[in-house]
C-alpha cells in the first residue's frame, strides 16, 4: 500500500497547499500594479510547488501541527520564483510552465527587478515570522543561489568540466534549496539535531537528483510535458550530466565534434539533433538514471530513523517521483 501516486502526496496536503496558494496571492500587495501583475503571472502559470510539498512534509514527519509551514512555504517559493525570473533572464528563456517566459511578456528590465520585488517580500514575511534560526537558513540559502549562477556563468561552454565543479553548481543553484526546506521542517518541530541533519542531507541528495533530472529532460524530456523548450541547456554552453557521461564515453572523433557543438555560440537545430543522437546510441538516459538513483537511495536512508507514518511514506514516494517526474 503506501502513497503510489503525486497525486495521493497533494491529496494529502490538499488543505496546506490550498493554504500556500492564498499565502502567495495575499502579498502581492505592492502599491505599484506592474509588480503584482508580473508576480501573479508566474504564480497562476502554474508550478509544481514541490519546494512547499517538502517543507510542509519534513514538519509534519516529527509532529509540526502549526501554521508557520505555510507562512515559510510562501516566503520560500517567493525565493524560487525569483530565481526563476532572474534566470529566464539571463537564459533568454522562450518558456515557462507551459507559457511565454516572463522576460518575453513584459521585457528583461521588469522582469529582474519583478524578481527583486519577490526576494525582498520573502524577507519581509520571514522577518516577521521572527524565527533567526531559520531566517539564517534562508539567508544562507538565497546567497549561495546567487553564487551558483554566477559560478554556473564562470563555467559556461567549459567542455573539460569535473563532475566536481557540476556537483557544485547544482547545489548552489537548486539543492540548496531543498535541503534548506526539509532542515526547517525539523526546526519548526523541534527536532533534535540528528534528526535535523538527517533532514538536511535528505532534502541536499533530493534537491541535486532533482536538477540531473531536470538536466536529463532538458535533452530527452517531451516538451509538452516540461512545458519547457529541449536544448536550452545547449545554446546556454551549459555543460550538465548528460552532455558530462556522454563526453566521457565517445571516441576521439565524436568528442571533437561534441567539443566544437558546445563552443559555438549559437547551436543549430541539427547539432540538437546529433547530439541527442549521440546520447540514445551511447544509452545516456539509462546511465543518467542511474546515476540519479544512487542518489534517491542514500536519500531514502536518511529517513530511516523517522518512525513510520503517512507523511514519512508521502517523503519516500517523492524521492523515486523526482526521477520519474516528467515535467
Ligand atoms: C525549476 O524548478 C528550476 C529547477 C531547479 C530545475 P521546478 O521544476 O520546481 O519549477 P516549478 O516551480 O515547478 O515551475
Ligand atoms: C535551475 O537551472 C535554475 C534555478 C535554480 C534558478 P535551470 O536553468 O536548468 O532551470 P530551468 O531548466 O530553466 O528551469
Ligand atoms: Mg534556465
Ligand atoms: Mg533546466
Amino acid at each position: 500500500m503506501g502513497i503510489t501516486s503525486i497525486n495521493e502526496v497533494f491529496e494529502l496536503l490538499k488543505d496546506d497547499i490550498k493554504s500556500v496558494e492564498d499565502e502567495l496571492l495575499k502579498n502581492l500587495d505592492s502599491e505599484v500594479q506592474m509588480v503584482n501583475e508580473v508576480a501573479s503571472y508566474v504564480f497562476k502559470s502554474g508550478g509544481k510547488r514541490l519546494r512547499p510539498v517538502f517543507l510542509i512534509l519534513s514538519s509534519k514527519l516529527s509532529g509540526y501541527e502549526g501554521n508557520r509551514s505555510i507562512v515559510i512555504s510562501g516566503v520560500v517559493e517567493y525565493i524560487h520564483t525569483a530565481t526563476l525570473l532572474h534566470d529566464d533572464v539571463i537564459d533568454g528563456a522562450m518558456y515557462r510552465r507551459g507559457k511565454k517566459a516572463a522576460n518575453r511578456v513584459f521585457g528583461n528590465d521588469i522582469t529582474v527587478l519583478c524578481g527583486d520585488f519577490l526576494y525582498s517580500r520573502a524577507f519581509v514575511n520571514l522577518v516577521k515570522d521572527g524565527d533567526p534560526e531559520v531566517q539564517m537558513i534562508l539567508a544562507n540559502a538565497a546567497k549561495t543561489m546567487s553564487e551558483g549562477e554566477v559560478f554556473q556563468l564562470v563555467k559556461t561552454a567549459n567542455f573539460d568540466l569535473t563532475m566536481e565543479d557540476y556537483l557544485k553548481i547544482i547545489f548552489s543553484k537548486t539543492a540548496i534549496l531543498f535541503s534548506s526546506c526539509c532542515e526547517i521542517g525539523a526546526v519548526l518541530s523541534k527536532s533534535d539535531k540528528d534528526k535535523r541533519e538527517n533532514l538536511r542531507e535528505y532534502g541536499r541528495l533530493i534537491g541535486l537528483a532533482f536538477q540531473m533530472s531536470d538536466d536529463i529532460l532538458d535533452y530527452l524530456g517531451d516538451e509538452n510535458k516540461t512545458g519547457k523548450k529541449p536544448g536550452t541547456d545547449l545554446k546556454e554552453g551549459k555543460m550538465t550530466l548528460p552532455l558530462l557521461l556522454l563526453r566521457d564515453l565517445i571516441d576521439d572523433k565524436e568528442k571533437k565534434n561534441l567539443k566544437e557543438i558546445i563552443l559555438k555560440e549559437d547551436p543549430s537545430e541539427d547539432d540538437l539533433i546529433y547530439i541527442i543522437g549521440l546520447m540514445k546510441k551511447h544509452n545516456i538516459k539509462e546511465k543518467a538514471e542511474q546515476f540519479v538513483d544512487s542518489y534517491i537511495e542514500k536519500a531514502k536512508e536518511k529517513l530511516q530513523i523517522f518512525p513510520n507514518s503517512t507523511y514519512k511514506e508521502a517523503l519516500i514516494y517523492l524521492s523515486e517521483y523526482v526521477i520519474k517526474r516528467d515535467r
